[in-house]
């Protein structure tokens, strides 16, 4: 990651703390989250959005004791589950500052959204307008935005672009669907309609994809204005914003992205004679995704006739980005220096299928053995968040780390967190 400092001796310092001795105090696999580098992203979106809301997606991942560093940093939440939004609650996060996303909300997650207060509903779909509008109490109003579908998709793979037209989530502009909801929301006394809303895919490096949705999003207000003479206080372009995943890549340029946005949005209020919204904005992998760590031990290496396999300790169970995605994920060696040339090794895991593969074909050092610590940067996002107990292997723990001091912030699951769920019956 980004503060990961490399020593003479091999080692690697995350937050000042070496991996050598937060793996041999903590265990492995361990994941490691630098706290000042998802301090340091989130004022740099507060720095290029300094108006704008900027919500972070907790699906990327979520703990406590981020979201009041996310709190203290002046970003709200975007949540997708009650199970999300009471954690963020019990940590001390204002409900007020939280959108609720989803596109089957359950009447648990809706119950929880009212109980709790949460700030913004986020609609997608026309069924949920009375279904919410029925929960909320008398006198009162919640605070909901349309999901629109821009009709732009964009991203790093099929499974994450979000914003075409034949795929589930939001309300289609084109068969009138998203302005049908519109009209809905407005006659529903106990619902306030904010704003509009789309979300068009992950890991997006390029500025022109939202350049085009936002003006998707504008046109649509523009044509709410002039229809009900309503002007919405706010848009919602989402996350998905990239960031560098291996060595030469680059992530979107925030300070770009926020120039061109607002340049273009203060053309487009102008021109539709109108007051310019509110930008919201719903990154998730871009604030914690450079902060994080994983570290694995290699178990056993294996010669075969086709390739050399190096297997660690976790694998697809911890992180299933590259058996879902293809996603690519970088070792390296830790804790010693090689002298042995580097060669070419698959990076397995110890799950029960030919296909836990975390990195296919990577360089490592010849001499690689049993007992070596490896490590994955850029492992905060969507890796601990999306891990499974397949194999009954326990999820791994999570440590904060900060000027050189580790703290333990999610315990490894072990197989008795596993077992007592299994009544025996
Ligand atoms: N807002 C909404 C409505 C979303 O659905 C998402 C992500 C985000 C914001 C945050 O997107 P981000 O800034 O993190 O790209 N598991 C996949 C990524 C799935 C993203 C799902 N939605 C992966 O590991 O690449």
């Amino acid at each position: 990651p980004d503060s990961a400092r490399l020593t003479a001796d091999g080692d690697v310092r995350v937050g000042g703390v070496p991996l050598t001795s937060a793996a041999e105090r903590y265990g492995t696999p361990l994941y490691v989250l630098d706290e000042d580098q998802v301090r340091a992203r989130a004022r740099a979106y507060r720095a290029a959005f300094p108006d704008a809301g900027v919500h972070y997606a907790a699906k990327a991942f979520l703990c406590r004791a981020l979201v009041r560093w996310l709190d203290e940093e002046d970003i709200g939440l975007d949540v997708c589950s009650a199970g999300e939004l009471e954690l963020a609650v019990a940590a001390g996060f204002p409900a007020d500052r939280v959108l609720l996303h989803g596109n089957a909300k359950s009447p648990r997650d809706l119950a929880s959204a009212l109980r709790l207060g949460v700030g913004r509903v986020v609609l997608d779909g026309v069924g949920e307008i009375t279904r919410l509008a029925a929960l909320v109490p008398p006198g009162e109003r919640q605070r909901v935005l349309v999901r629109v579908v821009p009709g732009i998709s964009a991203g790093h793979h099929d499974k994450v672009r979000t914003g075409d037209e034949d795929q589930k989530f939001g309300l289609s502009l084109t068969d009138g669907s998203a302005q049908h909801a519109v009209a809905r929301v407005l006659a529903t006394p106990r619902l306030e309609l904010t704003g509009l809303h789309c979300h068009i895919g992950s890991q997006i490096a390029e500025v022109k994809p939202y350049l085009a949705a936002q003006r998707r999003l504008l046109g649509l207000r523009a044509r709410i204005a002039e229809t009900y003479g309503v002007v919405l206080p706010e848009i919602d372009l989402g996350g998905g914003h990239a960031v560098a995943q291996r060595p030469g890549e680059r992530g979107i340029d925030l300070t770009d992205l926020a120039r061109r946005l607002r340049a273009e949005l203060a053309e487009s209020c102008r021109a539709a004679g109108l007051p310019e919204p509110r930008l919201l904005l719903e990154p998730g992998r871009a604030l914690v995704a450079r902060a994080g760590v994983a570290v694995y031990r290699v178990l056993a290496v294996k010669r075969t006739a086709h390739r050399v396999f190096v297997a660690v300790d976790g694998g697809m169970g911890d992180n299933p980005r590259p058996a879902l995605y293809g996603a690519p994920c970088v070792p390296r060696l830790v804790g010693r220096v090689s002298t042995a040339a580097p060669h070419r090794v698959d990076l397995v895991g110890r799950h029960c299928e030919a296909g836990d593969v975390l990195a296919p074909a990577v360089p490592l050092p010849a001499d690689i053995r049993p007992g070596d610590l490896v490590a994955t940067p850029v492992a905060g996002a969507y890796q601990l968040s999306m891990a499974s107990a397949y194999n009954l292997h326990g999820r791994p723990p999570l440590i904060a780390t900060r000027e050189g001091t580790p703290r333990l912030l999610i315990r490894r699951e072990e197989p008795d967190d596993l077992w007592l769920r299994d009544l025996g019956g």
